[in-house]
């Protein structure tokens, strides 16, 4: 089921989010919901606050199949990239973040087993940037310029 994305100035994507200790029904069914508005909405990535889930849950896919992230964590961080990135909550708006190179991230699946992936270049950043979102950070506070829409995009 497709779900409404909250914009920005919504109080709730502020808000710390929880970690998820029942990997239930419930949980499938968000992931899975998660994956749909986000595919509808031509994104690569969306956090679980995005909905209005206070929950610690990502979906990612940048064009090479479906990452699933529940309770993750950075477990380290090298290099730098400056690239311009958007979100989903705050369309028609991109500005150049900083952003580690290369990202490993330790989580668990929707069935509660550990899971490990390792990103650079656009993975990367869409690692760091929705895992900022489940601690209430967006990426306009991290802009150091922001930058024209492309002109061919929708
Ligand atoms: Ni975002």
């Amino acid at each position: 089921m497709i779900r409404d994305i909250l914009k920005f100035g919504d109080p709730v994507l502020r808000e710390e989010c929880a970690e998820v200790t029942r990997f239930d029904k419930e949980l499938v069914e968000l992931l899975d919901d998660m994956y749909e508005t986000m595919v509808d909405a031509d994104g690569i990535g969306l956090a679980a606050p995005q909905i209005g889930v206070l929950k610690r849950v990502v979906v990612i896919d940048v064009g090479n199949g479906r990452i699933e992230l529940v309770n993750p964590v950075i477990t380290s961080m090298r290099g730098r990239q400056f690239e311009p990135e958007g979100c989903l909550s705050c369309e028609g708006k991109r500005g150049i973040v900083q952003r580690p190179g290369h990202v490993r991230v330790k989580a668990m699946d929707r069935f509660g087993r550990q899971v490990k992936f390792k990103g650079k270049e656009l993975l990367a950043r869409a690692f760091s940037h929705e895992i900022d979102h489940l601690n209430g950070i967006l990426f306009e506070d991290k802009v150091i310029e922001w930058v024209e829409e492309e002109e061919d995009k929708q």
